[in-house]
């Protein structure tokens, strides 16, 4: 059976299923990655966002952007129903869904330097300080992430917690992978629905982008074999 993309329900090989009619994945194995781009009609550029919620972002996007592929993170069935619901009704074949913990599918389920932008808006804030730890965005996140993205790749972020922002830049500053970008115009038009909900309550929101870089190492003196080797 072919779902509403024209993919075939038989992903397997790749490590997932499409659920029959829907744009909605199923992981076969929890310790395998997936070829991400290979859950879509067409090999084109993966974007991921983390914490999808209802998936009305990632469905303006999508429809705007043919030529990407998308892909909604999202631990709640309700949300995730909702952006397949909505990426049904707008005809989507370059979106899919999938329900995961967003933490664990970046650092184990994505082929490395794969990706070619992250989004990540209005993570949980946990603002209680002994809660802090459970944030999504801290020193750890910032090394799965570069080994998720592709070199140019870039990882965009929106909260409305100011302390929360803080956090973000300050462990993007400290990682040698990124070098901070403006968020492109068109990005930052789209509006997420908690953004939405904020704008329309007149709170003020924060956002970040970091591109992936590639890193540049110092030739290793001690290195006997690459000098020799470079002199030839
Ligand atoms: C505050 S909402 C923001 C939703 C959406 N990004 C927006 O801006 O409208 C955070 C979303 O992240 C999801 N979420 C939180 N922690 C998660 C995790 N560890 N893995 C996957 N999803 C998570 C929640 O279920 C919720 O839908």
């Amino acid at each position: 059976m072919s779902d509403p993309g024209g993919q075939q329900d038989d992903g397997v090989a790749g490590g997932f299923r499409i659920q029959p009619g829907r744009l909605l994945l199923e992981i076969c194995s929890l310790t395998e990655r997936l070829d991400l781009a290979e859950c879509f009609p067409r090999r084109q550029p993966v974007e991921l966002e983390l914490g999808s919620g209802d998936g009305s972002f990632l469905c303006d996007l999508a429809a705007r952007h043919p030529e990407r592929n998308f892909v909604g993170v999202e631990r709640l069935n309700g949300r995730l129903r909702k952006l397949d619901r909505k990426g049904q009704r707008l005809g989507l074949s370059n979106l899919r869904g999938v329900r995961i913990e967003a933490a664990y599918f970046l650092q184990y389920l994505v082929f490395p330097a794969t990706l070619a932008a992250i989004h990540v808006y209005f993570p949980d804030p946990w603002p209680k300080i002994r809660h802090r730890a459970r944030r999504l965005i801290n020193e750890a996140f910032t090394g799965h992430a570069a080994q998720a993205l592709a070199v140019g790749g870039v990882l965009h972020v929106r909260t409305d917690s100011a302390d929360y922002f803080a956090q973000m830049r300050a462990v993007f500053a400290a990682s040698p992978h990124f070098t901070p970008v403006d968020t492109p115009p068109e990005l930052a038009s789209l509006p997420t629905d908690f953004e939405r909900e904020f704008n329309a309550r007149g709170l003020p929101t924060l956002r970040a982008a970091f591109r992936r870089v590639a890193l540049i190492l110092p030739p290793d003196p001690h290195n006997y074999r690459a000098s020799v080797a470079g002199d030839k």
